[in-house]
């Protein structure tokens, strides 16, 4: 069984790829290294799949790629390149994000017409659900992204549907909340903290700490990807979360337990895009993929504070 894997140098494709790899499946990895992050942070993700003898890497932007060639023997794509974050797409920022998150997307799902692909899977995001009360966020509930990368996820996610339902691409889209764990992408929270904890330098904490996430470990959004390619149904869309809903400053206390260390809070002011609570249902995800995060959110931050204190600095 042959994949693709787009993104693959980055957080979330860099696992996926692994565990691609660990169930005997041939995996073609593209990634541009775009200056989201210093690069060295995506070679290093790489470092583990690189020269096993079932992967190869195309260092590529999708923008330049002729795709429709590449997709002739994959069976399943795994599409998650994008400019990730939701802060820096205000601006003229979106430029980048309108092309990588959905004119990419889009040149993908041409690709895949007529193809013989048996899944299409797409990394959406719980921000196109915006700020809402309507907790929790419910697959068919409204979407009103609060950002212009929200906006881009959504976008996207209307292609992936139109694609299945005009060309029969069989697409399936994953809306994931806040995804953690070792190899975190370093403008995310996590990291950002951790980081600052292990160097005993002062942690920037937006709004009042009492905005709420639904943090899912990223062994659980693999494993959610997975059950959602070997899904018979397409045309679908999926909140992948990790279960359970978090303040920043309960998860903050619970880093300080585990590394042993008192934080240096610098309270900021709330960030244009941010939301305040987000929470997925999952009883789709449950019920018809038969998704069942494992990882508890102390067990979780414990293994990414083991990362960043021994292999990401
Ligand atoms: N990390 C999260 O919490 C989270 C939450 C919701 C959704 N997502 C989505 O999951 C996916 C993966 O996120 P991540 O956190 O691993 O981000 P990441 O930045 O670590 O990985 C994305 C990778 O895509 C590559 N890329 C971007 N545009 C490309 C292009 N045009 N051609 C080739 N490669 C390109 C980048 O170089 C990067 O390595 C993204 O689609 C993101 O929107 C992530």
């Amino acid at each position: 069984m042959k994949s693709l894997v787009t993104g693959v140098a980055g957080f979330i494709g860099s696992h996926l790829a692994e565990k691609l790899l660990a169930l005997d499946h041939e995996v073609v990895g593209i990634d541009s290294f775009l200056d989201n992050y210093p690069r060295p942070f995506k070679e290093k993700n790489l470092s583990n799949v690189l020269h096993h003898r079932k992967f190869s890497f195309l260092h590529q932007d999708l923008l330049g790629l002729d795709l429709q060639p590449l997709l002739d023997d994959i069976s399943y794509v795994f599409h998650l390149a994008a400019q990730p974050g939701v802060r820096s797409s205000w601006g003229e920022e979106f430029a980048r994000y309108s092309e990588n998150n959905i004119r990419a997307t889009q040149m993908l799902l041409e690709a895949g017409k007529g193809s013989k692909l048996r899944k299409f899977v797409y990394a959406s995001s719980s921000s196109v659900y915006g700020d809402t009360d309507d907790l929790p966020m419910r697959e068919e509930g409204g979407t009103r992204p609060v950002s212009p990368y929200g906006v881009t996820k959504l976008a996207a996610e209307h292609l992936a549907y139109l694609y299945w339902k005009a060309f029969g691409v069989p697409a399936v889209s994953l809306r994931f909340f806040t995804v953690y764990g070792p190899r975190q992408r370093p403008d995310m929270f996590f990291h950002i903290f951790m980081r600052a904890l292990h160097r005993g330098e002062e942690v920037p904490l937006f709004d009042d700490g009492e905005q709420t996430r639904d943090f899912t470990f990223c062994s659980d959004i693999v494993d959610g990807i997975l059950k959602a390619a070997f899904y018979p149904g397409a045309g679908e869309v999926f909140n992948l979360g990790g279960g359970s809903e978090t303040s920043l400053l309960q998860a903050i206390a619970l880093v300080e337990k585990i590394s042993g260390r008192k934080a240096n809070l610098k309270r900021c002011d709330r960030q244009s895009g941010d939301v305040r609570h987000t929470r997925a249902r999952l009883e789709e995800a449950r019920s018809k993929l038969g998704y069942s995060p494992q990882i508890g959110l102390e067990e979780g931050l414990a293994r990414e504070w083991e990362w960043i204190t021994t292999v990401a600095y």
